[in-house]
C-alpha cells in the first residue's frame, strides 16, 4: 500500500500523466472515492497519458465510454448509476475486463466483487484544504 499526497490539481495531473504512461494492455484501474475527490480529473490525464487525444467526457446515462486515439483502447466506466452488478453482465463488461484495452472505473467500490485481484485500486480522499488529496494506492 502507497500513500501519495497530491498538493494541487497540477500534482494529480502530474500522477495521472505518469499512470497512463505506464498502463499495459489488460490494466484495470479502480477509482474508489466520494463526489468531487477527483476520479474524472485523475481519469483526464491518465487519458493524456496513454496518448489520448478525445476530449473525456463524465457521461451521465452512458456506464462505459471508449477512446480508441491513444497507444492502447481506453474504457472509462462510471458505475455510479449501477443498480446491481447484474446491470455490469447485460452490458458485456467482461469484453472490456478483459479485452485489448485499459479499463478506468469511477465508483469501483459498487462493483468491487466483480473486480479481478490484479485491479490497481486507488482510493481517493480529500485533504488538508481545497486542493489537497490523498491516495492510497494498491500498486
Ligand atoms: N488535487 C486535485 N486533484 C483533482 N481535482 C482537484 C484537486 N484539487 C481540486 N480539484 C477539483 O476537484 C474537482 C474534482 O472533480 P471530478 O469531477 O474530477 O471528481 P469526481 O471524483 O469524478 O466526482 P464524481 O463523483 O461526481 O464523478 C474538480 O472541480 C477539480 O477542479
Ligand atoms: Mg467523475
Amino acid at each position: 500500500m502507497r500513500i501519495i499526497h497530491l498538493k494541487n490539481e497540477e500534482e494529480t495531473a502530474k500522477f495521472g500523466l505518469d499512470l497512463g504512461m505506464s498502463l499495459q494492455k489488460g490494466d484495470i484501474v479502480a477509482l474508489i472515492g466520494d463526489l468531487g475527490t477527483g476520479k474524472t480529473a485523475l481519469t483526464k490525464a491518465v487519458a493524456r497519458g496513454m496518448g489520448i487525444t478525445e476530449t473525456i467526457t463524465s457521461p451521465t446515462f452512458t456506464i462505459v465510454q471508449e477512446y480508441t486515439s491513444g497507444r492502447l483502447p481506453l474504457y472509462h466506466f462510471d458505475v455510479y448509476r449501477i443498480q446491481d452488478p447484474e446491470d455490469m453482465y447485460e452490458l458485456g463488461y467482461e469484453e472490456y475486463f478483459f479485452g485489448e484495452g485499459v479499463c478506468v472505473i469511477e465508483w469501483a467500490d459498487l462493483i468491487e466483487e466483480l473486480l479481478p485481484e490484479e485491479a490497481k485500486v486507488i482510493r481517493l480522499e480529500y485533504g488538508a484544504g481545497e486542493s489537497e488529496r490523498i491516495y492510497q494506492c494498491t500498486f
